[in-house]
């Protein structure tokens, strides 16, 4: 479903799931136009209105522990990184846990967000948001950067989504199917700065390190003077030098 304007598709998925007759696993709902669109970390996510890509996809994975959330984060970053890389090539990499980015530029990101009922995950609702058709970014978006930008042409947004759940629920059954190595170690592959040595900060400090891997619950292990430190989301920056 195309919504010409709402406030978040992550929002207006999440209160259909308080109705009597909630949307069924598989919805897509994308907007037009986001008004008031949720990044990571409550930040704000900014979108030109009919340039990008903004939607929210609904998924019930009931086979997945609050302790394998982690499994579904990294099943959605294959499947928005294999839409794109026919596209985008290999300076495409997935950025611990679940940006898009392009050499060192952010082309994308996604917010999920589980709701835990009963030791099981009982809904997901995955947003993602792509920088498809915007020509140009305000200083304050960062790092930011779209596929035209990129490549000098405008996409079609309905066939880059669909491209996108179509690999998403590709990696999802397999995920499904128990293929967490085939997930796992497909993600680790696909990661920004892997094995690469480059800056981070954490508890006000900066420091040199190198990311060796990432943990079945999704921390990020960091080889850091010689030894290898966890890193939860909110306890390490990436730094640009
Ligand atoms: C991030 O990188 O900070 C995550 C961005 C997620 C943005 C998408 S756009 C569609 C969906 N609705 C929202 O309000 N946010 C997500």
């Amino acid at each position: 479903m195309t919504l010409k304007e709402v406030d978040s598709t992550n929002n207006f998925l999440k209160e259909s799931l308080s109705n009597s007759k909630p949307f069924p696993e598989g919805t897509v709902i994308m907007a037009e136009h986001q008004y008031a669109g949720r990044g990571q970390h409550q930040n704000v996510w900014h979108a030109q209105p009919g340039k990008n890509l903004t939607f929210s996809l609904l998924l019930m994975p009931h086979f997945l522990s609050p302790l394998q959330q982690f499994g579904l984060t990294s099943a959605v970053s294959l499947g928005v990184y294999d839409a794109l890389h026919p596209l985008l090539g290999d300076a495409l990499k997935i950025k611990w846990p679940n940006d898009i980015y392009y050499g060192n530029r952010k082309l994308g990101g996604m917010l999920i967000e589980n709701m835990i009922q009963g030791g099981q995950i009982r809904n997901s609702v995955i947003g993602i948001g792509i920088n498809v058709n915007q020509d140009n970014y305000p200083e304050t978006a960062g790092s930011a950067i779209s596929v035209k930008q990129i490549l000098q042409t405008d996409y079609d947004l309905k066939n880059i989504l669909a491209e996108i759940c179509n690999h998403i629920e590709g990696w999802y059954l397999k995920l499904k199917a128990g293929k967490t190595a085939d997930v796992r170690n497909t993600y680790l592959s696909r990661l920004y700065r892997l094995n690469e040595l480059a800056q981070y900060r954490s508890n006000g400090e900066t420091f040199e390190g190198r990311i060796t891997n990432v943990t079945d619950t999704g921390l990020l292990v960091v080889e850091r003077n010689g030894s290898e430190e966890l890193y939860n989301l909110k306890e390490i920056e990436f730094i640009n030098t």
